[in-house]
């Protein structure tokens, strides 16, 4: 195989894209990085009091390493997403991660469209509001009691007007992404259609 390959995902939140992701970089050997998780540390910086752009430039590998799996910091990333300094903070180290040699999956919103258009394989994962919502809640029941399916199903509609409509490289399928609408799949199937997909983009040998 060659050893620069990339695989670029996009999806809205909770389509199942992390999943996914991790399985297609484990079944083909490749590394993997999720993408929100840069956009999640900088936004749990901004609600300690940091300033987003700063936070952005000053991200380091430590940052990451936090429990940052809460719907507050979901939602303060998705705020701080819309701030073109703040992407443009985080460019370079994911440019530079997609072409690392031994290939690359990197998923996200803007994966396909500005970090790696040129990447071999592009995929859209996605699912209807309804379903994301109520896998997200299901995920996050056990740590948040609190939460209500209706609260969720919100937080995921306010995310997909966010993502979706800010100016600065807006969540949208690429035209020549693959889409995989996950909404009647089990886990399997999708990380089963992801595979098919990728494996029959992969140069043979
Ligand atoms: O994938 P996630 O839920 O961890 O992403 C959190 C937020 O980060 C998401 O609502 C929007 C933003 N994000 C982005 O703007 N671009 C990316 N490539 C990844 C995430």
């Amino acid at each position: 195989m060659t050893r620069i390959f990339t695989v670029a995902i996009d999806g809205p939140a909770a389509a199942g894209k992390g999943t996914v992701s991790r399985a297609v970089a484990a079944h083909f050997g490749l590394a993997h990085l999720d993408t929100g998780l840069l956009y999640r540390a900088v936004g749990a910086k901004v609600l300690r009091g940091a300033d987003p752009t700063e936070a952005a430039r000053a991200l380091d590998p430590a940052d990451l390493e936090a429990d940052l799996r809460t719907q507050e910091i979901a939602s303060a990333a998705s705020r701080v997403a819309v701030i073109p300094e703040v992407r443009a903070a985080l460019t370079d180290f994911q440019r530079d991660f997609a072409r690392r040699e031994g290939g690359a999956v990197l998923d996200g919103r803007d994966i396909c469209t500005v970090i790696a258009p040129a990447a071999e394989v592009k995929l859209y994962v996605t699912a209807s509001p309804e379903v994301r919502a109520e896998r997200r809640f299901q995920e996050l029941i056990d740590k948040d009691p609190t939460l209500t399916r209706e609260g969720v199903l919100e937080d995921v509609l306010a995310r997909d007007a966010r993502d979706m409509g800010r100016a600065d490289a807006p969540l949208v399928a690429a035209e020549d992404a693959v889409v995989l609408d996950t909404s009647e799949m089990s886990i399997e199937e999708a990380v089963g259609a992801a595979i098919a997909i990728v494996g029959s983009a992969l140069p043979a040998g």
